[in-house]
């Protein structure tokens, strides 16, 4: 069953019940303020950090689910009925609804009793501020009488503080109404800088700022007190919880519409400029004027939303295809695209899933977000490698995250998680073949955030190798340290506490548990130093990377190669996981697709045996899970990998991030058919049919789809943040598709579904537009017989970037056979 419908044309998702499986949400604000905004405009909002910067509250968790938001509540006056115009909170059955999330922003449009409302949400480019622009018509014969009531609750800043410290934060809260706008300033008086205001275009008929007067004691947000009575407190919050209601009267003739906006915004102030006057306790509220003159106009807030989309054409314009899969365009084209921006920019941290509390930007996690992100925006995928290459430690390991508001490695999450310098070097990597900028290498950055511990960042790039070398086991497979890719699989932790956190309780040295997904990573880091080395004319490195990476296969082939399929590890005690040998945990899925994706096994036919073993015991017709078979009960030595019931998260669910290494080792061994079907399985456009059981949003991909063994098999949970969306964006376009940035060039070496008669694309590479067109005349689904440029034929399919320099546009067409 479906609650809605792609909008292809106007790039939307329309939801059309508001009663969605889940809240299905968007995200709004692109560098630096962001919100979260529900199909029923649940949600809140932050600056740059969702823990330690957020400006609304939002309650994890609640029942029903999603409660809180950017909430507007419409009475007719006449006859003292209210609705939501958003459906929540009130739940007032609505005449019409209909929900458009978009590429930075959501317009909810509804009706009830000939009033209809459209209330467009959305964060104006390089703005601190997110405006709602809400327009009401009203379609009955005679006039109304309307009062619109706008509602948010103020988060006190620090949002775990916020959710615990209530001894203190019930005596905090402070606000100032001036000139009809509210402002936010809990400790602005003491070490804050910044603070919030909520302002309205129309003249205010009165206005609420303490949460128990507007709704009510013992009230809730479905019915408000105010909004019962129609009429506002005007009274300013001292402590306990502070919120912000403006109230509006609109009267609407037969036929008549009305814009009203709001806008949210954050503010900072420089500390000696705080006040105004000086040495009072009143904010400076200088530097807030330009905004609200501006925006709350809405000749300029259409403006604003105009640049704003136009700004997406432009970015999904890099790289548009048109393959005889109108779910493969469409994820290609705007959602998959898209999500992989919302990835980069959240890492894991804010989502209906994270809470924005827990988690900061992980290592590996915006090494592999690179990968989806880097063709739209490569000046901030640089930007985020410094970053996290400045936390990077003397020893080549790597904090596990940082915080993004300080950039600083997180000391509570520490160090230790093995593979995670190997992902620098790949996104690195990827950044130089897609941008062609060698000047990144000698960038100088620190190590551990320290003043005077500058290195070029090729230094790090080779630490990082150093790191793994460093770390060599009994089998010589590198040693796995807290985890690898897979955090659960925690073979030093041994925890028998309830509570403890397997990835932060002290862990044993570790000496012995050793992976063999490290090592396959290893393998394909090397690979890719060997070509920045080679660029570099550094020979001993090159000389260094190739022999590291060609021992390192040979063990592999010795530890880490089961007869049928790639190993596991070696846990603790030094016995073998991911083999026939066990019960449990036979197969697993990382290490056949990082090993293939290193190359092993492809010219000695073990990959396709590898995958072979993966069609037979792993895959399912809702994706491929993680391992089997399932672990069925806890294991001290093996960790949270069993700690989740089976076929849940990475106890055999289906965890989406490992699919695309399985379709790209398909595609690496030639199989476009099978590497296709796979991308199906998870593809959320496919799925948008089964929505009732999937649950997630069908127009982003989540982490996880339950496995086989599990009760809910194909129902699918923690939707958006996940490397699942760079991952799958690279396996259609640079493996599925083979459109593939290298450091020399575009290579164009499909692998596609044999039936296809070929496809088209539009791919924009260091400033240059290439119009690609594949042809199948023999229908296979790999191989190249002749790339033509501009009508030429070349040799091969590498069409080298220095060749089209400066060409503006270039015509390629290739000829598969
Ligand atoms: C999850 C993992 C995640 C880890 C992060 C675990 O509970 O299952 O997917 O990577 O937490 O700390
Ligand atoms: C989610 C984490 O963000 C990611 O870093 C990890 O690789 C996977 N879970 C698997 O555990």
């Amino acid at each position: 069953m479906k609650y809605g419908y792609f909008d292809d044309t106007a790039r939307e998702y329309v939801i059309t019940q508001p009663d969605t499986p889940l809240p299905w949400i968007n995200y709004l604000g692109s560098e630096a303020y962001f919100g979260l905004i529900s199909n029923t405009a649940g949600g809140y909002s932050f600056y740059k950090d969702a823990r330690l910067r957020r400006l609304t509250r939002y309650r994890y968790n609640n029942s029903p689910l999603d409660m809180g938001g950017r909430y507007l509540y419409l009475r007719d006056n006449t006859t003292g009925k209210f609705w939501s115009p958003s459906w929540m909170p009130t739940r007032t059955q609505l005449d019409e609804y209909e929900c458009r999330h978009g590429q930075g922003y959501t317009v909810i449009t509804s009706k009830l009793n000939g009033i209809k409302s459209s209330t467009r949400y959305f964060v104006p480019l390089g703005e601190s501020l997110e405006i709602w622009q809400m327009t009401l018509t009203n379609e009955n014969a005679s006039s109304v009488d309307l009062s619109l009531f706008s509602a948010i609750e103020f988060c006190l800043w620090d949002a775990n503080d916020d959710a615990t410290n209530f001894q203190r934060n019930y005596s905090i809260g402070q606000m100032e109404i001036v000139d009809e706008v509210i402002y936010h300033k809990t400790e602005y008086r003491e070490r804050r800088d910044h603070f919030a205001y909520f302002a309205c275009s129309e003249n205010l008929a009165g206005f609420d700022t303490i949460r128990e007067d507007f709704l009510g004691q013992y009230r809730g947000w479905n019915e408000p007190q105010v909004v019962v009575s129609g009429e506002s407190t005007n009274t300013e919050a001292h402590g306990w919880q502070p919120i912000g209601s403006h109230h509006v009267k609109v009267s609407l003739k037969a036929g008549e519409s009305k814009q009203v906006i709001f806008i949210l915004g954050y503010q900072e102030n420089p500390k000696d400029d705080k006040f105004d006057p000086p040495g009072s306790q009143v904010i400076n509220k200088q530097r807030v004027k330009a905004a609200l003159e501006n925006y709350l106009k809405a000749e300029n807030a259409d403006k604003a939303f105009n640049e704003l989309r136009d700004y997406w054409t432009m970015l999904l314009g890099k790289m548009q295809v048109t393959t005889p899969d109108e779910d493969t365009n469409r994820m290609v084209n705007i959602w998959n695209a898209y999500q992989c921006m919302v990835t980069f920019n959240m890492s894991r941290s804010a989502s209906y899933f994270e809470s924005g509390i827990g988690r900061g930007m992980g290592f590996r996690d915006s090494n592999q977000d690179l990968l989806g992100f880097v063709h739209m925006i490569p000046e901030r995928a640089r930007e985020r490698i410094l970053d996290l290459s400045a936390t990077q430690l003397k020893n080549g390991g790597a904090f596990h995250q940082y915080q993004p508001l300080t950039k600083r490695g997180n000391n509570d999450v520490g160090s230790g998680f093995n593979d995670d310098p190997a992902w620098l070097v790949l996104g690195v990597s990827a950044y130089i073949k897609e941008s062609g900028d060698w000047s990144i290498l000698d960038e100088l950055v620190q190590y551990e955030n320290e003043p005077g511990s500058e290195k070029p960042l090729y230094d790090h790039l080779q630490r990082s190798i150093q790191y793994t070398l460093d770390r060599l086991g009994p089998n010589q497979l590198p040693l796995i340290g807290r985890a690898d890719w897979n955090d659960c699989l925690n073979l030093n932790c041994f925890s028998d506490t309830p509570g403890q956190s397997f990835q932060t309780t002290t862990n044993k040295d570790g000496t012995v548990a050793e992976s063999v997904f490290i090592a396959g990573l290893f393998v394909l880091a090397c690979k890719e130093m060997e070509g920045l080395a080679k660029y570099c004319g550094d020979n001993d490195e090159v000389e260094k990377v190739t022999q590291a990476a060609a021992e390192m296969e040979k063990i592999v082939w010795k530890a880490g190669w089961d007869g049928d399929w790639f190993r596991r590890a070696y846990d603790d005690y030094g016995h073998v996981l991911g083999s026939k040998e066990n019960t449990e945990g036979q197969i697993f899925i990382e290490p056949q697709g990082i090993c293939i994706m290193a190359g092993l096994g492809v010219e000695n036919g073990n990959a396709v045996k590898a995958l072979d073993s993966v069609a037979e015991h792993l895959a399912t017709p809702h994706g491929i899970v993680l391992q089997q078979p399932a672990f069925s009960q806890y294991y001290l030595h093996l960790g949270e990998i069993s700690s989740y019931p089976p076929g849940y998260k990475e106890n055999a669910g289906i965890f989406c991030h490992t699919n695309p290494w399985i379709m790209i080792a398909e595609a690496i061994v030639g199989r476009g058919d099978k590497a296709f079907d796979y991308y199906k399985r998870i593809n959320p456009s496919v799925r948008e049919e089964i929505s009732e059981l999937h649950k997630c949003e069908p127009y982003v991909y989540a982490q996880m789809i339950a496995g086989k063994d599990a009760p809910t098999h194909g129902e699918a949970k923690n939707s958006w943040l996940s490397g699942t969306a760079a991952w799958n964006y690279a396996a259609i376009t640079q493996s599925i598709l083979g459109i593939q940035p290298t450091l020399d060039g575009l290579e164009i070496s499909p692998s596609i579904p044999a039936g296809w008669d070929g496809f088209t694309a539009i791919r924009n590479y260091r400033g240059v537009t290439y119009n690609i067109t594949v042809t199948n005349p023999k229908h296979v689904s790999k191989g190249v017989e002749k790339v033509l440029v501009n009508g030429k034929q070349i040799g091969g399919s590498l069409i080298r970037a220095d060749a089209q320099a400066g060409s503006g546009e270039v015509n390629v067409e290739v000829v598969m056979g």
